[in-house]
C-alpha cells in the first residue's frame, strides 16, 4: 500500500531536505517508486539540493489550480522523481495550502512512497504538510533547542491523531556537549529510526547537486540513510565489505 510520509522538524535547518532526498533516493534504489515533493513553499529547497532546472510547472501552479500534478513531476538524472516548488515570490500569491491533501491523494495512486519535505515549525505551511500525511518523521539535531521544538511538533501531531513513525537525529558527533541519543529518546518518547553523523560528504553532495547516497554511497551518512530506508521499505540491506567489493567483478 502506498504511504505518504512528511519529513518535519520543530527547528529549521536541522536536515529535513537532506533527509527527504536521501530517503527518497535510497527507497528508489531498493526498487520502490518514490516521489519527493517540496512542501516547503516559502523557502523551497529540493530544487537547490538536486539542481533541478527552473521548471515550467511547479507545485505552486498545481496548488493554485492552474496545472495537474502529473505535469509537475520531474525525474532527476539519478532516477528519483521530484516535485519542486517555485523560487519566485510572485508564485506564492494564489496558493491554497490545503490542496496539499488532494495532491497527496492523487500522488498515492502513482507511487509506493510519497515524501513531503516540510517547512519547519508549526505555521500554516508546516501544518498543511502534517495534515496531508499518513505518518511523520521528525528530524532533529542533538541539541536542546532543536529537541525541545521537536517535542512540540510531536505533541501537536499526537493531538491531530497523526502517527509519528519516529525521529531521525542528524549531524551527530560534531560536538562534545551534544545531547546523548538516549536522552533525546527519553525526552521525545518516540522511536529513534536512525542517527546520521556530521559528514563532510553531505556538503560535497550538496555542491554536486545530488543525494549523498548517490555521490558518496559508502560514506557513513549514506549508509545510515540506506539503513533507515531499508527498514521503511521492509527490505534487507547490507553494505558489501571491502573484500566483497574487491572480488566483485559485476
Ligand atoms: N549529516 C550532515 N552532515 C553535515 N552537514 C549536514 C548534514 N545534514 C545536513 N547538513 C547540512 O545542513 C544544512 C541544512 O540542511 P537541510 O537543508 O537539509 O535542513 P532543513 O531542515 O531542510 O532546513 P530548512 O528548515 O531551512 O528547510 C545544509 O547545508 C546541509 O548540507
Ligand atoms: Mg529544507
Amino acid at each position: 500500500m502506498s504511504k505518504l510520509i512528511t519529513i518535519t522538524s520543530g527547528k529549521g535547518g536541522v536536515g529535513k531536505t537532506t533527509t527527504a532526498i536521501n530517503l527518497g533516493a535510497a527507497l528508489n534504489s531498493f526498487g520502490k517508486n518514490v516521489v519527493v515533493l517540496d512542501a516547503n513553499l516559502t523557502t523551497p529547497n529540493i530544487g537547490l539540493h538536486l539542481g533541478a532546472p527552473i521548471v515550467p510547472i511547479s507545485l505552486n501552479q498545481v496548488l493554485s489550480g492552474k496545472a495537474k500534478i502529473g505535469e509537475a513531476i520531474y525525474e532527476h538524472e539519478s532516477g528519483t522523481k521530484i516535485i519542486p516548488s517555485s523560487l519566485s515570490v510572485r508564485d506564492l500569491e494564489t496558493i491554497n495550502h490545503k490542496r496539499l491533501r488532494d495532491v497527496g491523494r492523487r500522488l498515492r495512486k502513482m507511487a509506493d512512497f510519497v515524501i513531503y519535505d516540510s517547512a519547519a515549525g508549526l505555521g500554516d505551511e508546516a501544518m498543511a504538510a502534517l495534515d496531508a500525511s499518513d505518518e511523520l518523521i521528525i528530524v532533529t539535531n542533538p541539541e536542546i533547542p532543536a529537541v525541545t521544538d521537536a517535542l512540540k511538533t510531536a505533541k501537536v501531531s499526537e493531538q491531530m491523531g497523526k502517527k509519528v513513525r519516529g525521529v531521525i537525529v542528524t549531524r551527530t558527533g560534531g560536538s562534545k556537549s551534544e545531547m546523548p541519543i538516549e536522552n533525546i529518546q527519553e525526552m521525545l518518547e518516540l522511536p529513534i529510526l536512525g542517527v546520521i553523523p556530521e559528514d563532510e560528504s553531505v556538503k560535497e553532495a550538496l555542491v554536486l547537486k545530488d543525494a549523498v547516497v548517490h555521490t558518496h554511497p559508502r560514506s557513513k551518512s549514506a549508509r545510515a540513510y540506506k539503513t533507515i530506508a531499508a527498514s521503511i521499505a521492509g527490505v534487507k540491506y547490507r553494505e558489501k565489505t571491502f573484500f566483497e567489493r574487491l572480488f566483485d567483478w559485476n
